[in-house]
Parts: structure tokens; C-alpha cells; sequence
């Protein structure tokens, strides 16, 4: 008798997405339509149980083995250097993550930098390859006003469309990483549910494949 497979999805459009694609190759869960506030969905059929977390909280859950396997966004995956296995980029919620401040703004000055940021570890890591000296401020959201009132020089955040850059008189000045949405498992739980775990990847990769 399997035993149940956990999924962590994050909460929100992303999650829904991969949803989509694992309902698509036989990984359905009926129930996790339902309009309500549950966040354990399970399907005694396919031997599924799905839950929904925070999109910060997928890698711990899954690292900790909560959940077997788990949907992230590599832009969190790079933040948090979770001990988990990266299986499979998902190619949805596609974005980069950037340098972006006023146009012209000069990165290599003799200051130290002032960076506003979400993911303060991306941030430090991509500035000390180049040898700059930066001050991080860590915020948790709307990072574009920073520059803008004048508290920071330049932000690392996620660009996606470039409208909230644009709205708030900012671009990309930089580009660090392409961020994608991929799939994680926890390294004890790929090596016991191998096989299912593997079927599913291959599975994903012939949907993308017909689907381009
Ligand atoms: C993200 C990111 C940018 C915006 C980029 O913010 O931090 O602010 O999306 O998208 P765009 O290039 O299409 O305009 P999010 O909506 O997650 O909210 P946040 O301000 O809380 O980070």
C-alpha cells in the first residue's frame, strides 16, 4: 500500500499554476478547488495530500520533511540555501532578479552602497563578487520606494513586467539571476519514494515538451 505523497504548494497564483501542471499528470486532488480556508487537501485515491504555505516556508517544510516534495521559486531557493534537492525548473513564474535604481544611477563609487532588499543573502553575495563595499536594508515589500525616498541607492528585487520599476521612475541597472519556479524534494524522502518522485519529473518534462 503507497504511502501518501506530501506536496507543498505556495500559496497564490504560482501555487495554483504548478497545481495545474501536477493535476495534469495524474497528480490530482480534487478538493483543493473548493472555495474554502482548509489548507490540507488529500486524495485517498492517488495517494496525495497537498498544503498550502507561505511561498517563504515551502524549502523549510520540505527540507524538514514535513512535506516530500515541494514548488519554490528559485529566487527564495538562492536566498535560503535550504538542504533540499532541486529537480526541475517548472518554466512558470518567470522573472529576474535585478539591481535596479534611478536611471544612471553609478554603482562603483568610492561610497559604501545602500541596497534595499528583500533577500539581503542574494544581495551581499552578487555585490561581494565584485569586490563592493554595501550597507543592506532589509525590508519585506514594496522595495521600490526606498530609492525613492531617498533611504537607499539601489534595490535587488524581483523584475518581472519592469512596471512597478517604471511607475516609480526606476529601472534595471543590473541583471543578477533568472528566477524560475522549480520543483524541490526532501533528500530522504527522493531517495524512498524514487520511483514515484522520478516519474513525476519525467512526466512534467514530456508536458513541457509538448506543450512548446
Ligand atoms: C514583486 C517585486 C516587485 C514586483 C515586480 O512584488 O518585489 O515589486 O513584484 O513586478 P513587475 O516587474 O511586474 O512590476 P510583489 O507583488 O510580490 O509585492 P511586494 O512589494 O510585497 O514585494
Amino acid at each position: 500500500m503507497a504511502e501518501y505523497l506530501n506536496i507543498a504548494l505556495p500559496k497564490g497564483r504560482l501555487g495554483e499554476k504548478a497545481y495545474d501542471i501536477l493535476e495534469g499528470i495524474g497528480f490530482g486532488c480534487p478538493s483543493i478547488r473548493e472555495q474554502n480556508r482548509k489548507l490540507v487537501f488529500e486524495n485517498e485515491e492517488n495517494k496525495v495530500r497537498y498544503f498550502w504555505v507561505k511561498p517563504s516556508d515551502v524549502a523549510v517544510y520540505v527540507e524538514r520533511g514535513a512535506a516530500d516534495i515541494g514548488i519554490v521559486g528559485k529566487d527564495i531557493l538562492l536566498e535560503q540555501s535550504a538542504d533540499v534537492y532541486e529537480l526541475l525548473d517548472l518554466g512558470i513564474g518567470k522573472c529576474r532578479m535585478a539591481v535596479a535604481g534611478f536611471k544612471g544611477t553609478r554603482l562603483n563609487t568610492e561610497r559604501t552602497l545602500r541596497v534595499a532588499t528583500k533577500f539581503p543573502n542574494i544581495a551581499r553575495e552578487y555585490f561581494r563578487r565584485q569586490s563592493m563595499d554595501i550597507e543592506i536594508i532589509k525590508l519585506h515589500g514594496s522595495i521600490e520606494i526606498a530609492p525613492v525616498l531617498h533611504m537607499s541607492d539601489v534595490i535587488v528585487d524581483i523584475v518581472e513586467t519592469g512596471t512597478t520599476l517604471k511607475e516609480n521612475n526606476l529601472e534595471p541597472l543590473e541583471d543578477i539571476v533568472p528566477i524560475s519556479a522549480r520543483l524541490i524534494a526532501n533528500k530522504a524522502s527522493y531517495q524512498f519514494n524514487h520511483a514515484r518522485i522520478q516519474n513525476m519529473c519525467d512526466s512534467i518534462e514530456a508536458l513541457r515538451k509538448d506543450t512548446k
